[in-house]
């Protein structure tokens, strides 16, 4: 039977999320991938243990992670039932939607039908009477933020969730987001954009927004799906996401002028003592406003990968003009 390792909390560090009281760690598990029911369910458990076991208190799921759809929660659930059990009250457990999910016109985007619905799903999927962290997954242009926002807050209401969330919203429907929440005495808690060394848009008015606001930022994908790390230097590997059927990234974009790129940091990142996994971490959440970054993790090595990356030194100006100067292909 499973037991934490008693030093879990000695490495981690835990960041505070915004204004709020809640911390996270400055690493995440995200279960988009490596959690669906067409992965090893062991290798799974695994990997989701040795986070735990290295302090990493927060894992992140959504409605439609897989695939199948729905089984990275269930995959959740199992890991609760039969290794986390007992331990419920040190974890963050987030889900999501807003995405299509089920056929049908409540299946999708951000009606209060389809997020009410949705989460009871999450729930019984992952035998949770709550969770930690609700998101609505993504903007829905045709649905009214008040109305989407009303849901959030009804939601946390009725203890079903904890905290609200936001994810792939730009700053002005941030903004509004935050004073339909104020309106109501509420707060959302946390954004969860992509961030990368490849994609930088949060740095073009989200991430001022999110300081004035006081709302935590969770940045996604950070290695790029992997692709920020030396594992396609020498080609595609049969066993790596863009390998393997079922990865969302795909051969195409492991593109020449990405991997001269990704050589080049590698470079760098040599120079600097560490992989370069640990330095695009160590990038991604140099920012004050980035509580944590949710990382992906196929197998239990790559956990370890990340959480080195928490004592990276910290990067001097002209090496971060290097990154730049790297990244517009000079
Ligand atoms: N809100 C949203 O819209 C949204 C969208 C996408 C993702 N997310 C969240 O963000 C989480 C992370 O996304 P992501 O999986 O794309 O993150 P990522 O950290 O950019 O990529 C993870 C993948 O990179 C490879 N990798 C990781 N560490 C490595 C290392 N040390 N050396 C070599 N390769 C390594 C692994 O792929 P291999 O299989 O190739 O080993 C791993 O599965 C998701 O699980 C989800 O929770 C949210």
């Amino acid at each position: 039977m499973y037991s934490p390792n008693e030093h879990r909390y000695d490495v981690m560090k835990y960041n505070r999320c915004g204004k709020s009281g809640l911390k996270l760690p400055a690493i995440s598990l995200g279960f988009w991938h490596n959690f669906g029911g067409v992965d090893l369910l062991e290798n799974s458990r695994a990997v989701a243990r040795h986070a735990l076991d290295l302090g990493i208190t927060h894992f992140d799921l959504a409605n439609n992670y897989g695939p199948p759809p729905g089984s990275a929660e269930e995959t959740m659930g199992y890991i609760l039932k039969n290794d986390l059990h007992g331990y419920r009250d040190e974890l963050i457990i987030s889900s999501k939607a807003g995405y299509g999910m089920w056929p049908g016109p409540y299946g999708d985007w951000g009606s209060r039908k389809f997020l009410v619905a949705s989460l009871d799903q999450s729930l019984k999927r992952m035998g949770l009477d709550y969770v930690d962290i609700f998101y609505h997954h993504r903007p829905d242009p045709e649905t009214p933020l008040e109305e989407t926002m009303g849901a959030l807050q009804d939601i946390v209401r009725s203890g079903k969730a904890l905290y609200a969330g936001i994810s792939n919203y730009p700053p002005d429907l941030t903004r509004k987001a935050e004073e339909i929440m104020r309106s109501a005495g509420m707060h959302i808690l946390i954004h969860q954009p992509k961030y990368s060394m490849f994609e930088r848009w949060i740095e073009d008015g989200l991430l001022k927004e999110l300081r004035d606001d006081g709302i935590g930022c969770i940045v996604f994908s950070p290695l790029a799906q992997g692709l920020l790390t030396d594992k396609y230097l020498e080609g595609i590997p049969a066993d790596s996401r863009a390998g393997r059927p079922t990865g969302f990234l795909r051969p195409e974009h492991v593109t020449e002028e990405k991997v001269a790129k990704v050589r080049k940091l590698n470079e760098m990142a040599k120079a600097r003592g560490q992989k370069l996994a640990q330095m695009a971490l160590a990038w991604a959440m140099r920012h004050r406003e980035v509580t944590s970054a949710v990382i992906g993790a196929s197998r239990v090595s790559q956990i370890d990968d990340a959480v080195n990356a928490i004592s990276s030194q910290p990067f001097a100006t002209d090496e971060l003009r290097k990154i730049d100067s790297i990244l517009a292909g000079k």
